[in-house]
């Protein structure tokens, strides 16, 4: 994939922290170009320790090293896959060509849903599924990264909302209480014949949710061991925004600095901002090589179910509530997403609010009206 260099900002999340009106801007006017124009923003200070991510891709490893019938009992299509184990072949990116992604995944809610959210939305908020025998340090290091992730991108949210013009909280209010997840994904080792074809580690897609915090994976050679990328070929790329010369945009590489985490603008942040911040077209690429796979995490913070989609009243331009009409429940638009991403039976769309039509029948089958 051609890549095209792109000076993509980076944010020091001890500037945004700082309480000094100059630091403040500094990073909001970062946050204010990168998620404007690419989508995407490189984080540094972010407070994740690199340590305990190898741990936990450790971890990680023994647990996906299990065979399939191991791991079967933690993939739960009755919760739509929300926690534990999402089994390859499962899930397809909405603008791709029907071909799943080659991946294996595992869902975790770093902090526990209340009981009036998990009552109206069950599949959003279920409990934690854990492996009864889970490897050493899996749950620890995957609730401890899920959190700081978590907290990583409340302060990029209050930068966010600063870098608009916005009251501070704005963001970080309306996900409060939301359904976030974290996301462990082993990308498959792909044969000599799938190799240099047209098949992707991940599908290219924009992410659903509110803002996701990605803290860098790891490639693993042919013999399982963590090894440098095997060629320039594999990994993040994003597409940028379309311009009039330039309508469909063109794809840039995505790898963070050294040191640095990325942050990822989702469909909600854009909804919510009518599209001055913009979310980004991505796509994972696996190597021109055989047999190598990938580890990753990813933090995926969401609205709040109950709140509703559209954009606030600064951005409500004729232009912008044409482009995002009609407001929607965030609930909703998930449980849609859902669907459309493979993980959800298309029967969930035919529950939403709409029992009284089988009450109805179910009494005139019984021939009860009057
Ligand atoms: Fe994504």
């Amino acid at each position: 994939m051609a890549e095209t260099p792109m000076n993509i900002p980076t944010v020091d999340l001890t500037d945004l922290s700082s309480g000094d009106p100059a630091r403040v801007e500094r990073g909001a006017a970062a946050l204010r170009e990168a998620f404007g124009v690419f989508g995407l923003v490189y984080v540094k200070n972010h407070g994740i320790d690199p340590q305990a991510l190898e741990r936990f891709y450790d971890a990680f490893s023994a647990f996906v090293a299990r065979p399939e019938a191991a791991k079967r009992p933690y993939g739960r299509a009755d919760i739509w896959y929300q926690r534990g184990w999402t089994p390859p072949n499962t899930e397809v990116a909405v603008a791709g060509k029907g071909q799943p992604d080659f991946k294996e995944c595992y869902f975790v809610a770093p902090y526990p849903a209340d009981e009036t959210s998990a009552l109206e939305f069950p599949q959003i908020y279920p409990e934690n599924v854990w492996p009864s025998d889970a490897p050493p340090y899996f749950q620890e290091g995957f609730l401890t990264l899920g959190r700081s992730l978590h907290e990583a991108g409340l302060q990029l949210l209050r930068g966010a909302a600063v870098a608009l013009g916005l009251p501070e909280p704005t963001f970080a209010n309306l996900c409060q209480r939301g359904p976030h997840v974290t996301r462990a994904l082993h990308y498959l080792p792909l044969n000599a014949s799938q190799v240099n074809t047209d098949i992707v580690w991940g599908e290219e897609h924009t992410d659903f949710n509110l803002l996701t915090l990605l803290p860098g994976g790891r490639f693993l050679d042919p013999s399982g061991r963590p090894a440098p990328r095997p060629d320039d070929k594999s990994g993040l790329y994003l597409r940028t925004r379309a311009t009039p010369e330039d309508p469909k945009g063109h794809m840039v590489r995505g790898t963070a600095p050294a040191g640095c985490i990325v942050a990822q603008v989702g469909q909600q942040l854009e909804i919510l901002t009518g599209g001055t911040f913009l979310a980004t077209p991505h796509v994972i690429t696996a190597p021109g090589v055989p047999a190598w796979s990938r580890q990753s995490a990813a933090h995926f913070m969401h609205v709040h179910t109950s709140h509703i989609l559209f954009p606030l009243e600064k951005f409500r331009t004729p232009d912008a509530v044409r482009d995002y009409a009609p407001p929607v429940l965030a609930g909703t638009y998930d449980i849609k997403t859902l669907v459309d991403i493979g993980l959800a039976p298309q029967s969930a769309l035919s529950q939403l609010g709409y029992r009284h039509y089988d009450r109805l029948n179910r009494m005139r089958a019984e021939g009860s009206e009057k």
